[in-house]
């Protein structure tokens, strides 16, 4: 008989065990910068450089959903010259990345208020939101601009605009009006450079995440960390209020 994957063997076991949604906040970028005596925005194009062989990491390891926050709504209290670098570095990364990880079958989404940034990074993201709508691999969404409490917010006005009946409202319905509609739950969240909160980000998504905090900079954050984040992952038991 052939070695055949079945329910029970080990490796159906362990791959139970892998998440099937992995969401990051990437922290760190400033503390990395400030290490090497180095400008703070040194610290962002790096951590923007990590992004490229951690999404193909995790495309490696067919994880199938990717969620990366870059930018929340609170972060424009930071220096305007911060944020316009950070921002452009970004814009130049989508540009750039883009044809790649079409070509890797990823599909890309957003996740935040897109109509507060610049036209050229509207244009930048809406292109590769386009060119990428009918992949079918590991679904990368990008989260920047993006805050948590915004995001209800804006899910509440529109169901108020939809003229939603109170006792027609239920999880699933206010679900399908957050910026994550057709995204499956997250099951990790992972934080870089230590930071022990989840600063505004899916707030509503994240009730029965598990979480992993490790205090390795954004920069930093390599496969071997990877490895180490689905370790932890591997050891949990979930169990959602049940038994
Ligand atoms: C990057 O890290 C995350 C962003 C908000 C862009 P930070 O810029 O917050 O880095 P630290 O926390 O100052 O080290
Ligand atoms: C959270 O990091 C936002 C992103 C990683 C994009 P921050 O560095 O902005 O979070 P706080 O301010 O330490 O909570
Ligand atoms: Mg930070």
């Amino acid at each position: 008989m052939s070695a055949r994957v079945t329910a029970t063997s080990p490796a159906s076991k362990k791959n139970a065990r892998f998440p099937n949604h992995i969401a990051i906040i990437m922290d760190g970028n400033g503390r990395w910068a400030k290490k090497r005596g180095l400008p703070r925005l040194e610290g962002h194009r790096a951590g923007v450089e990590n992004l490229r062989s951690v999404i193909a990491y995790f495309n490696k390891l067919k994880l199938k959903y990717l969620t990366l926050y870059g930018f929340s709504t609170e972060n424009w209290k930071r220096p305007e010259e911060e944020i316009t670098g950070l921002l452009n570095l970004l814009e130049e990364e989508i540009d750039k990345e883009t044809l790649e990880l079409h070509k890797n079958g990823i599909k890309i989404r957003h996740l935040g208020r897109l109509d507060e940034l610049s036209p050229s990074l509207q244009q930048a993201t809406n292109k590769a939101l386009e060119l990428t709508k009918n992949n079918t691999g590991m679904t990368l969404s990008l989260a920047f601009n993006y805050g948590g409490r915004a995001e209800i917010l804006n899910a509440v006005r529109k169901v108020v605009a939809d003229g939603i009946r109170p006792e027609e409202i239920n999880e699933e319905l206010f679900t399908g009006y957050l910026y994550t509609a057709a995204l499956p739950e997250v099951d990790l969240v992972i934080r870089t450079a230590g930071e022990l909160r989840l600063s505004n980000f899916l707030i509503w998504q994240t009730a029965y995440s598990e979480y992993y905090f490790t205090k390795v900079l954004w920069p930093d954050f390599d496969e071997k960390e990877i490895d180490k984040a689905l370790l932890s992952y591997s050891q949990r038991q979930r169990r959602f209020g049940g038994l």
